[in-house]
């Protein structure tokens, strides 16, 4: 059994989630729970970055104390994963004492190594980004742009750590592949980022008088760690690294490097591409033990025009344009199969996307509640009244019939290639690619029609027969989308326990001979908008 490790980005708890937020979460579970069918291994591990000067400031404007914002947003963003189904196999609370310990273990052994120096240093500090800004930040017209933020003079001693000596080793690691990066088109982007980014060292603590809210450096407690060097620990803090065989921690040796790293493009560069490899790199880490990172774009946002129609430009989503959307609130007006299959099925895993609650209900109105929604209904409740739910041995075969067999062939194989380099859009299309053939072969072979001759029974029975079983296959490469509808299409199928097996054994004929169906009940009821409401 092959192991997976995924990991997405640990969330900010400084606010609720969001549809990004959402998304992410969402589109790994959907991998993990894909792996598994694939029969791995597979250890799923998400969490909140709770440390660093954003928390401080927002429980600051907040007039909260920290740890108790922090611990009040985190609960919200657990909630949201349980609404949307997400199952982790590991939770990374950078609070957590076991992550601490690690934390400083590291740093410790960094500094015996003479990874770690101090130095005094004077210059200009992005409040947001929470980093130093070189001269190379400023934009066109000098100024520091507005992505910085806030940006403030400072001068202080603080901790650095090497990170230049590694710039040569890094850029072959990532030229070369060591540095897993998908997709491809980004490797150019960190490849151009490492020039820059890599020439000056990496300052990795903040003094206690400026950011008390983080973990202290052990070997110095006027200071704590940078938020970004304690974070990116988490992806083998909490899969047992250093951790001397934690019974709740899983077994660091067989388990990393992580498969997939899934983080959002804008977390790429620096932290993900540079800072993270080169602390791997100087904490002993081989080329071989290099995560893969899974890059995803943005769900942005298209402006309302002057008029309120939702047809202008895309802007990003932020608390201050007040234009975020709660993922919370869609599962609840829409329900979870709805927003979990939009967020993955409309944007190509990538690139960018702009949220639009139209598409969000047409999509599941055209492809789920009336194509595959159709096709159970039509397929359970024929056999149930022309078969009294019975499927008895068929002994009829045509060409259509062949051509059914065919097209859920085409359709496992393309799903899994797709699948398999996360086009998770392309898995869907080609779910309903045969969801389509199926209600064509209704229309082209009707068995309301065919019943009513004696001599076309068996016809009939072979008809229902393809209907069922390929709706249990639909159900089957369905389930790391939709596993609640999933589980609902085998019940009424009663096929709950006729596959347990894993992708590569999926093969036609798992309704045997005899096989009695359930009841038909609507599994995406249509989306109806009640105008009032909007
Ligand atoms: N805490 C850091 C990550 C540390 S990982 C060691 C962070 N947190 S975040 O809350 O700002 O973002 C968490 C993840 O959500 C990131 O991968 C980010 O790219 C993703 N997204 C945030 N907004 C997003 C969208 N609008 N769309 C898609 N993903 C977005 O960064």
């Amino acid at each position: 059994m092959s192991k997976f490790f995924i990991t997405t980005a640990i969330d900010y708890p400084n606010g609720s989630p969001h549809i990004g937020h959402a998304y992410e979460k969402v589109l790994a579970d959907i991998i993990a729970r894909y792996r598994r069918l694939c029969g791995d291994e597979v250890f799923f591990l998400t969490g909140v970055d709770q440390h660093g000067q954003k928390m401080q400031q927002t429980a600051d404007n907040e007039g909260v104390n920290v740890a108790t914002l922090a611990n009040r947003n985190t609960r919200k963003f657990i909630a949201l994963w349980e609404k949307l189904g997400v199952h982790y196999n590991g939770w990374a609370a950078t609070t957590d004492d076991l992550h601490k310990n690690c934390v400083q273990k590291i740093l410790s052994a960094l500094h015996d190594q003479g990874q770690l120096y101090k130095k005094a240093y004077k210059g200009f500090y992005s409040v947001r980004q929470e980093q130093y800004l070189t001269e190379k930040d400023r934009g066109e017209d000098g100024q520091f742009g507005e992505e910085w933020g806030e940006v403030v003079e400072l001068e202080e001693e603080n901790w650095y750590f090497r990170l230049s000596e590694h710039a040569d080793w890094l850029k072959t690691a990532v030229s070369e592949g060591s540095l897993g990066i998908i997709p491809e088109f980004r490797r150019a982007e960190v490849l151009n980022a490492i020039e820059r980014a890599s020439e000056t060292d990496l300052c990795i603590s903040r003094p206690k008088d400026r950011l008390h809210w983080g973990i202290e450096l052990p070997f110095d407690a006027g200071f704590v760690t940078y938020v970004w060097f304690d974070a990116l620990i988490n992806y083998i803090s909490f899969a047992g690294y250093r951790s001397n065989g934690t019974a709740s921690l899983p077994d660091f040796e067989t388990l990393w490097p992580a498969n997939a790293h899934v983080i959002g493009k804008d977390i790429l560069v620096p932290a993900h591409a540079i800072y993270w490899p080169c602390m791997l790199r100087a904490m002993g880490f081989t080329d071989k033990q290099m995560p893969t990172l899974l890059v995803h774009g943005w769900w942005n946002i298209r402006r309302k025009s002057s008029e309120g129609e939702s047809g202008g430009p895309e802007e990003k989503m932020s608390k201050s344009l007040g234009n975020v959307v709660d993922p919370a609130q869609l599962c609840e007006r829409f329900g979870t199969d709805a927003v979990r299959y939009y967020l993955v099925r409309d944007i190509v895993t990538g690139k960018d996307s702009a949220f639009d609650l139209e598409r969000l209900i047409s999509l599941f109105n055209s492809e789920l509640a009336n194509d595959l929604g159709n096709l159970l209904n039509r397929s359970i409740n024929m056999t149930k009244r022309f078969a009294g739910g019975l499927l008895p041995p068929i002994t009829y075969d045509d060409d259509a019939c062949k051509a059914v067999r065919s097209s859920l062939d085409n359709t496992t194989r393309d799903y899994r290639s797709a699948m398999d380099c996360y086009d998770l859009p392309g898995a869907l299309k080609s779910i309903n690619a045969h969801v389509v053939h199926c209600n064509q072969f209704i229309e082209k072979n009707p068995p309301f029609e065919l019943r009513k001759e004696e001599a076309q029974r068996d016809r009939v029975l072979a008809i229902l027969y393809h209907l069922c079983e390929s709706c249990l296959h639909l159900s089957i490469l369905l389930s790391p989308f939709l596993p609640e509808a999933s589980d609902k299409i085998r019940r009424q199928l009663r096929a709950e326990s006729r596959f347990k097996g894993h992708l590569e054994n999926l093969a036609w004929g798992l309704l045997g001979p005899g096989h009695m169906t359930g009841k038909a009940k609507p599994v995406f009821p249509r989306i109806v908008v009640d105008e009032e409401k909007g």
